[in-house]
């Protein structure tokens, strides 16, 4: 079975053939990066018409690099939530219009799933149930996922998402948008003792975070201090990262505890940091818990995802009508 993905719910225009849920015959990414920047970050205008722009060529360079034609798929996946609704708007129309013209059956996927999913692209990828840490620049969730198509909630932010206390830090740093993976890089020659930054919500039964006071006192340090250079802002980022990375492999450990987890599944932009993968290995290695991370570039956005998780949907019946709407806040799971 192979199904198209198509991807439009932030600052990625992305598109990808997937054969049987496994095996990505090509993965396009059209990034927007370099638009939002200068602003320092996404501008939801600029964004949807970015996609007007790009989708088509995007979808036509998916096949093209598949070696495949429209009438030699099986679905289309597309992402209907969460994200920017003029953003999501414009896969969905593409997805809808080339439903009607081909009769290809079609599904809404959810973005969280997507990035829950991607790490069936790899060659070692778990069967459910598994928990999975959904972190990204816009959600941290913590879920556990007895089957594929059933996502239960074990705890999320309180405030902002990780990547987004990354993207806002970089900022007060002078640092690019978006900020994750500069402060990964400065963090790799610093001393990730040399400020103590706090752990909030530290107690045993709780297991949400929050990182919006993390990002109060950074703020705070640079106000005494000044922004650092040198080693100094090397010293910070590496603190910074530290007290991420804690925060969240600790809430995950704790939640794999509760539900006697086996196997964990890191996903979402954030999951490519060095630091948390690092560590996140360490304490499943000392829990005894398998741990699955997915290559770098699956982390991030892509179209693959949407495809893997539209694979799913699809096997088990789901079928999306031509009605499907775009739902910008649509949560996952119960
Ligand atoms: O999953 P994603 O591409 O988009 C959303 O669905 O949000 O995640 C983007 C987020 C951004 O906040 C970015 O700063 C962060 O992922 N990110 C990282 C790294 N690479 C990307 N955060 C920390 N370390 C990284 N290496
Ligand atoms: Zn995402």
């Amino acid at each position: 079975m192979r199904v198209l993905g198509i991807e439009t719910s932030c600052d990625e225009t992305a598109a990808a053939v997937v054969e049987n849920g496994r095996v990505a015959l090509s993965d396009v990414v059209s990034t927007q990066i370099d638009i939002h920047r200068r602003w320092g970050g996404v501008i939801p205008e600029l964004a949807s018409r970015n996609h007007v722009l790009q989708v088509m060529p995007v979808i036509d360079e998916a096949l093209t690099r598949a070696g495949v034609k429209l009438t030699d798929l099986d679905g289309l996946g597309v992402t209907s939530g969460p994200g920017l609704q003029g953003a999501l708007l414009v896969g969905l129309q593409v997805a809808k219009s080339i439903s009607l013209a081909t009769g290809l059956p079609l599904v809404g996927v959810n973005h969280l799933e997507g990035h829950l999913l991607a790490i069936r692209l790899a060659p070692d990828a778990p069967e459910p149930p598994f928990l999975g840490l959904v972190v990204s620049g816009g959600h941290t969730t913590l879920y556990e996922v007895p089957a594929f198509g059933t996502y239960k909630k074990l705890g999320s932010t309180r405030d902002d998402a990780a990547g987004e206390a990354y993207d806002k830090v970089a900022k007060l740093l002078g640092l690019p948008y978006p900020g994750g993976l500069p402060i990964d890089q400065l963090a790799a020659t610093g001393d990730p003792k040399a400020i103590s930054f706090p752990r909030a919500l530290k107690q045993n039964d709780v297991l949400d975070w929050s990182f919006s006071g993390l990002k109060t006192a950074v703020l705070n340090h640079l106000q005494q201090h000044g922004v650092p250079t040198g080693q100094a802002l090397a010293d910070l980022c590496a603190s910074f990262q530290e007290a991420v990375a804690d925060a969240l492999t600790k809430k995950v450990m704790l939640g794999a505890k509760k539900v006697r987890a086996r196997q964990l599944v890191l996903c979402g932009g954030v999951a490519a940091n060095s630091r948390l993968r690092s560590l996140a290995q360490e304490r499943a290695d000392d829990a005894g818990i398998k741990l699955y991370l997915p290559p770098k570039r699956l982390c991030t956005d892509n179209g693959a995802m949407i495809a893997v998780a539209g694979h799913e949907a699809l096997q088990r019946g789901v079928r999306s009508q031509l009605s499907l709407d775009a739902d910008p806040s649509w949560r996952l799971g119960s």
